[in-house]
Parts: C-alpha cells; sequence; structure tokens
C-alpha cells in the first residue's frame, strides 16, 4: 500500500516537472503564429502526425536514456557508446541558441503584463503600439533583463522545485483562462473564417516548408532533442510507466498548443481580416492580436494582465529548464560548481539577447541567411539543429 502511494506520487511529480517544462511560449507563443503562416489546417494536421508518431517515440526513447544511464546528455551519449560522445557535445549546444532570445521573448510577456496591468489596454491594441515598442532601445532590453535575472536567480539559488510547484497551481488557470479567451473570440463577427482556415486542411497549402516548421515546432514545444528530458528520465524509477507518462505530458502540451491557435488564429481573421499580411505577421502576432481581443471584452484590462501573468510564469518555468540544462553540462564538463556556471550562462544570454532585441531596431539591418538576429537562432536551433539530433538520438538507441 504504501509503496504503491509513493510510486503514484512519484510519476505524479515527474510527469509536473517535465509538463512545466514543455508548456510555455512554444505552446502560447510560437505554436499559433506558426499554424497561421505555414497553412492553418495543413500546419495543425502535420504537427499532430507528428506528435503522436515521432514526437511520442523521441520522448520515449530519451527519458528510456536518462533512466537507464542516470546522467545528463553531456555525459549519456558516451556511456551508450563511445562513438556517439560528441552528440552530448551537439545536445548541450541546443539550450544554447534557445535561451538567449527566449529571455527577449520572455522579455515582451513581461512588458504586456506590465502594460495590462497599468490599464493601458487600448494604446496597446493599436497596430502601431508592438512594432515601436520592439524597434525602441531601452525598453525591450530592460524587461529582457528583468526576466533573464529571474531566470538566473532562480537556478543561483536552486529553487526550481518550489518554482514548478507553484506553477503546477497556475497551468490549470492557464488552461481555464485560455478556454475563456478561446470562447469569447469565437463569438466575434468574422471569426468563423478563422476557424475554418485553422481547422480545416487545405492540401494546397502544403509544403516541404509547413513539414519543416511542424517539426521543429513539435521539438521546441515538447522540449526534446536538447537533453532536457533525459536529464529528467534520471529521476525516473524502474517501475514507473515511462509511455503512460509520456502520453500524458504530449496530451497536456499539444491541448494547450491546439487552443492557443484556436483562439488567436480566428482573432486575426476577427480583427485584421484574414489576408497573408495579417497571418504572416510571425513572432509579433501574438502581441499584436491579442491586446484587440482584451481591448474589446469587458474588464479587458484585468483579465489581460491575468493573461500575460500565467504566460510569464508558464515561459519562466521553461527558460528556467533551457538554462539549467546548460548550467548542468557546464559544471558536468567543467566541473566549475553550479554558482559559478551560472553566472557565466547569465552574462552569455545577456550579451546575445541584448543583440537579439536590438535586431528590431538599430541593427536590423543585420541580417544572417536572410534572418533577423533573434530569427537565426531560432531557425538554427529549431529547423536545423534539433531535427539533427532528434534524428540522430533514435539512430543510437537501435545501436
Ligand atoms: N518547450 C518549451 C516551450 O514550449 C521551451 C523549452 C523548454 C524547450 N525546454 C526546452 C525547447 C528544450 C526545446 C528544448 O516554450
Amino acid at each position: 500500500m504504501e509503496k504503491n502511494r509513493s510510486n503514484f506520487t512519484g510519476s505524479i511529480g515527474f510527469i509536473f516537472a517535465a509538463a512545466s517544462s514543455a508548456v510555455g511560449l512554444g505552446n502560447l507563443w510560437r505554436f499559433p503564429y506558426l499554424a497561421a503562416k505555414y497553412g492553418g489546417g495543413i500546419f495543425l494536421l502535420a504537427y499532430l502526425i507528428l506528435a503522436v508518431t515521432f514526437g511520442f517515440a523521441l520522448m520515449v526513447t530519451e527519458i528510456a536514456i536518462g533512466r537507464k544511464t542516470r546522467l545528463s546528455p553531456m555525459e549519456a551519449f558516451g556511456s551508450l557508446n563511445k562513438k556517439w560522445k560528441w552528440l552530448g557535445k551537439l545536445t548541450t549546444l541546443v539550450p544554447v541558441l534557445i535561451l538567449p532570445y527566449y529571455c527577449v521573448i520572455g522579455g515582451w510577456v513581461t512588458k504586456y503584463g506590465a502594460v495590462m496591468l497599468s490599464g493601458a489596454v487600448s494604446e496597446s491594441a493599436n497596430d502601431s503600439y508592438f512594432p515601436s515598442f520592439i524597434s525602441s532601445t531601452v525598453s525591450p532590453l530592460v524587461f529582457f533583463l528583468i526576466f533573464a535575472l529571474l531566470v538566473a536567480i532562480i537556478i543561483f539559488l536552486g529553487v526550481n522545485k518550489g518554482i514548478e510547484k507553484f506553477s503546477k497551481l497556475l497551468m490549470p488557470l492557464l488552461l481555464v483562462l485560455t478556454i475563456g479567451l478561446t470562447v469569447f473570440v469565437l463569438t466575434r463577427k468574422g471569426a468563423g473564417a478563422g476557424v475554418a482556415y485553422y481547422l480545416k486542411p487545405d492540401f494546397a497549402n502544403l509544403s516541404i516548408k509547413t513539414i519543416l516548421a511542424a517539426l521543429g515546432q513539435l521539438f521546441f514545444s515538447m522540449s526534446l532533442a536538447m537533453g532536457i528530458m533525459i536529464t529528467y528520465g534520471s529521476y525516473v524509477r524502474k517501475e514507473d510507466n515511462i509511455e503512460k507518462s509520456v502520453r500524458q505530458i504530449e496530451m497536456f502540451d499539444t491541448l494547450i498548443a491546439f487552443l492557443a491557435g484556436l483562439m488567436i488564429v480566428p482573432a486575426v481573421f476577427a480583427y485584421s481580416g484574414g489576408d497573408a499580411d495579417a497571418l504572416g505577421k510571425g513572432p509579433s502576432l501574438m502581441f499584436v492580436t491579442l491586446p484587440k481581443v482584451f481591448n474589446e471584452m469587458p474588464f479587458g484590462s484585468v483579465v489581460g494582465a491575468l493573461f500575460f501573468i500565467l504566460v510569464f510564469f508558464a515561459a519562466l518555468t521553461s527558460a528556467v529548464s533551457v538554462m539549467e540544462a546548460i548550467v548542468a553540462g557546464i559544471d558536468d564538463k567543467y566541473k566549475t560548481g553550479r554558482k559559478k556556471a551560472t553566472v557565466i550562462v547569465f552574462l552569455y544570454a545577456v550579451a546575445i539577447g541584448v543583440l537579439c532585441s536590438l535586431g528590431f531596431g538599430v541593427l536590423s539591418n543585420i541580417t544572417i541567411i536572410g534572418f533577423g538576429i533573434l530569427d537565426f537562432l531560432d531557425f538554427m536551433s529549431n529547423s536545423v539543429l534539433m531535427p539533427i539530433v532528434g534524428m540522430l538520438t533514435c539512430i543510437v538507441i537501435g545501436f
């Protein structure tokens, strides 16, 4: 009896830890803008198919590697087979690319939480509000620094567990609020066309770009191909049922992403028409569309503030897991101690994050193979490195 009980709490704890890493900006910010941009229903279909096949297999694999080796990714691959030691290094490179720009977007969310709290909803609903915010110099940098500093402090003090407990309470709230907002948006005039665009796959919109975008998003949203799940897997006990846990994590993560899309894509149709221009807004989509929704609803500033605060916490727990992966890797490899590693990683994130942020303003003429600085890091990590690491991880297990 006693044993069963602790067994139960054990796997629930693991599920929440993994889910709080998985549910973040990927679900609420990245998924809707990709779905809007890459063909709506056909993107959703591609995503769902990849999630239940490849995503499921890869998450189970990573957790199993962690459970078997009980090592961090840096060492885990090498211990399975010396030949694959370099894959551990490659895996640790993914969070290095993601962390700086994740914190920049986290800063945008922080800013919007503050704006809603100050009651300036109608200003923020203006089309020019967001572009003028990100192209300015000081304000986005300040909010980026606040966010990055919080992430670093949490890791420095080693209070991740406390934060995870806290997010356990907040995640259901986020789910409820997202459902409420979705219902509100769906009753707006013109939203119907958006629902059709989002749910009905149109094969004319299918291209290799759609598949690649869906694949990259899958890795990002489920925190795969970067060793996080290997780390969590090292805490899982022999008797825990990995498949069942993974199914629950995946379902929760996908549900939040699906609802975020169902809230934002129809809103684009209701407030800006469904032209390619409005749909193709990319990273700015959430920040341009949602304020319009809040502006139109009763108690919009309260709802808006609550929403961005919840997104803020979801982003924070995910960012902590990204930074943790790098800190653990450095500490493992160079035996620096966690505190020193945290300071190093923080300084690195600030240096690169400042460039990402300024890339929308004074550095906007800098492009790398056609991408702005932030988009370049996003592309390299999600569309190049993660698919490679993900495929290789599956191959390694075959050996
Ligand atoms: N999955 C998180 C999100 O959706 C982001 C994230 C956390 C992540 N850890 C990761 C992405 C590891 C890739 C790899 O926001």
